[in-house]
């Protein structure tokens, strides 16, 4: 387990500053998503203020210039609880890492700096500034490992504040201000992290036209569970570096990086169909030809690509990186020979992760 505790200045609340607004550019959701907020309004704190980690199933990179993506939300998530803390002591940040981060590389000073301007960010907005707190977040999601951990790191302390000062956010307005918490991570995010660690739901996105505030969230609703193996690299990646270079390649070479766009966009679209259709063979296609296009816009790497490999050495239907790449982690679809992808990742020196999905 580790344990880092940031401390914060004490300030007082700035002119101006105030809850995320309703009517403002909150992302559209469909009234068959549950709220989080209604449906766990009666479990203990603790509970409540869960961040969801996530996999991209299909469209990562793509999703930030306007195609489609799938995620979902997996079992891993961070867990966030607010206590006053004495007059004057300002906030303070203890942040604790569970077993499933055992073998991430050591935390470098950046992660540390984006977590506290997160936390600096979220006060701001919420107009809580000037309080004595201290926030205690539990993650059991692995950072820089594609999977969402920035995100559901804001959404849990988000929820924790609405929680200790009784604020009654809507589920829009937490995945805003995610929103607005991943701009910092991410510098261009599409905004699907923070919506499936706001929800926790797989869903189909779509960023807007105009703004990213305002994107389309379509739930997906699968009979049966995927069965899915989550391979870690164990190597960190940023996504905002990622996301940064297939910028500047896009716009050294739009339309190649546009056709690619287009191309994954495409696979999306099917993968919904073979999800609804639950035709794992076809969904397992789509996903190594989502990995090949992922490989075009050079944000697989070496580690990815093995796990990749490995994964279809032992029976995997399909096998893709997920997240932002370069680093991180990939998911196989595995409805045969789970145990067999997960033990040969194992053997390989990687951390395996086997998960149902939906
Ligand atoms: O690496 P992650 O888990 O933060 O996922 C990033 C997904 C991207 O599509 C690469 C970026 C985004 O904002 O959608």
């Amino acid at each position: 387990m580790d344990t880092e505790v940031f401390e914060f200045p004490s300030a007082p609340p700035g002119r101006g500053e105030r809850r995320p607004d309703r009517a403002r550019g909150a992302p559209t959701r469909p009234a068959s998503v549950p709220s989080a907020t209604a449906a766990q309004s009666t479990q203990p704190a603790a509970q409540r203020a869960c961040g969801y980690g996530k996999v991209i199933l299909l469209g990562e990179h793509a999703v930030v210039y306007g195609s489609h993506a799938i995620a979902a939300p997996i079992p891993l998530a961070m867990r966030a609880r607010v206590q006053d803390a004495p007059a004057g002591q300002g906030v303070s940040l203890s942040l604790i890492e569970g077993e499933a981060s055992e073998h991430r590389a050591p935390a470098p000073a950046v992660v540390s700096d984006v977590v506290q301007r997160t936390v600096e960010l979220i006060l701001t907005q919420l107009g809580l500034r000037g309080h004595a707190l201290h926030i205690r977040v539990v993650s059991s999601v692995p950072r820089a490992m594609g999977l969402g951990s920035s995100a559901a790191f804001a959404v849990a302390v988000i929820r924790a504040l609405d929680w200790h000062f009784k604020l009654e956010l809507d589920d829009a307005q937490v995945n805003l201000l995610a929103f607005r918490c991943e701009a910092l991570s991410h510098g261009t995010p599409s905004g699907i992290d923070n919506t499936v660690a706001t929800y926790g739901e797989m869903v189909l996105y779509q960023r807007g036209e105009q703004t990213r505030e305002v994107s389309q969230i379509q739930p997906l609703k699968v009979s049966h569970p995927l069965p899915l193996v989550i391979g870690v690299s164990g190597r960190r990646s940023l996504t905002a570096a990622t996301v940064a270079s297939v910028r500047r390649a896009w716009q050294q070479h739009p339309a190649r990086y546009e056709a690619i766009f287009g191309q994954i966009d495409h696979l999306v679209l099917q993968g919904v169909q073979a999800l609804k259709a639950e035709d794992w063979p076809r969904l397992g296609a789509l996903m190594d030809s989502c990995h090949a296009q992922l490989q075009h816009l050079q944000v697989s790497s070496r580690e990815l690509d093995a796990l990749v490999r490995i994964a279809h050495e032992n029976g995997a239907m399909g096998a893709k990186l997920t997240g932002g790449g370069r680093g991180g982690s990939i998911i196989a679809l595995c409805p045969v020979d789970r145990d067999r992808v997960a033990q040969a990742m194992r053997a390989a020196g990687y951390q395996a992760l086997t998960m149902d999905l939906g």
